[in-house]
């Protein structure tokens, strides 16, 4: 299947129902279907995807600065879920030629987005090139600022194949945190060693740091950039309205 009939109504009916029925629904409607999967909370999609049986894609974009205990998660999900993970790596001579202009920490001088450019966006957009539907763990939650809105499902116009569709689910969009949790520790879903080091959210490591009681877990990401910034890109359709 390469189009839904109409989005709207579609995430009208899907809003109501579990990140299960979501997740079963994207699978039983697309053969070409891959879960991104950040290395952190997100594995509950890939839980709920093995529980129904149907064949699904997992890709990590491995941007070469994660931290050591999430490429040691990604590995575990591999083995406990005996699944293929595609970890995705950015163009070399892209990641040399930056280093060699602005050195390995250009982040903190300009901001995130070259960065994130050329190790997360620039490899995504390749790996979406290749499937029909991606189904990603954003929730409304993670980031007042520019994710309250989020669907469940959507027409991902920032990364689809020219004149062809790309349909985004967000099965847990409608999930809180400790719901994601609850999900983790009852059904004995294998997580990050960092969230015992008080991370909250996961990205790399050199923008990543642990949140304290009180603090939004966003602030655990690119603390040096105002709020509205927080998004590396990854979610483009979120702010390209
Ligand atoms: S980010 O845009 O700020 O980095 P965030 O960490 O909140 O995203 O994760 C939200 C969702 O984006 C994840 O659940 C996952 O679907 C996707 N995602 C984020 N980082 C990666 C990654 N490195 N590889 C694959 N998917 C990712
Ligand atoms: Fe680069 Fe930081 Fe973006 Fe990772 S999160 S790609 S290290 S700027």
């Amino acid at each position: 299947m390469s189009a839904l009939p109409n989005i709207v109504d579609l995430d009208t009916q899907l809003a109501t129902q579990s990140p299960q029925e979501i997740i079963r629904y994207a699978v039983e409607s697309f053969d070409n279907i891959a879960i991104s999967f950040s290395g952190a909370e997100d594995v509950v999609l890939i839980d709920m995807a093995a529980k129904i049986g149907k064949r699904f894609q997992v890709f990590s974009l491995d941007t070469g600065r994660l931290h050591a205990e999430t490429y040691q998660f990604i590995e575990t999900i591999r083995k406990h879920y005996s699944i293929d993970i595609d970890v995705v790596m950015p163009e070399a001579s892209k990641v040399e030629q930056l280093v060699k202009a602005k050195g390995l920490f250009s982040f903190y001088e300009d901001d995130h987005k070259e960065c994130c450019g050329i190790r997360k966006i620039a490899p995504l957009r390749k790996q979406l090139l290749t499937v029909d539907a991606w189904i990603t763990g954003q929730r409304r939650d993670q980031s007042p600022g520019t994710r309250a809105d989020v669907p469940v499902i959507q027409d991902d116009k920032a990364f689809a194949r020219p004149n062809e569709s790309l349909t985004k689910f967000n099965p847990l969009a409608n999930w809180t945190s400790k719901q994601v949790w609850d999900y983790i520790r009852e059904n004995n879903v294998p997580y990050n060693a960092l969230h015992d080091q008080g991370f909250v959210s996961i990205g790399c490591e050199p923008c990543t740091r642990p949140t304290g009681p009180g603090q939004h877990e966003r602030e655990g990401r690119w603390w040096w950039e105002e709020a509205t910034k927080k998004e590396c890109g990854l979610h483009a359709v979120n702010i390209a309205k």
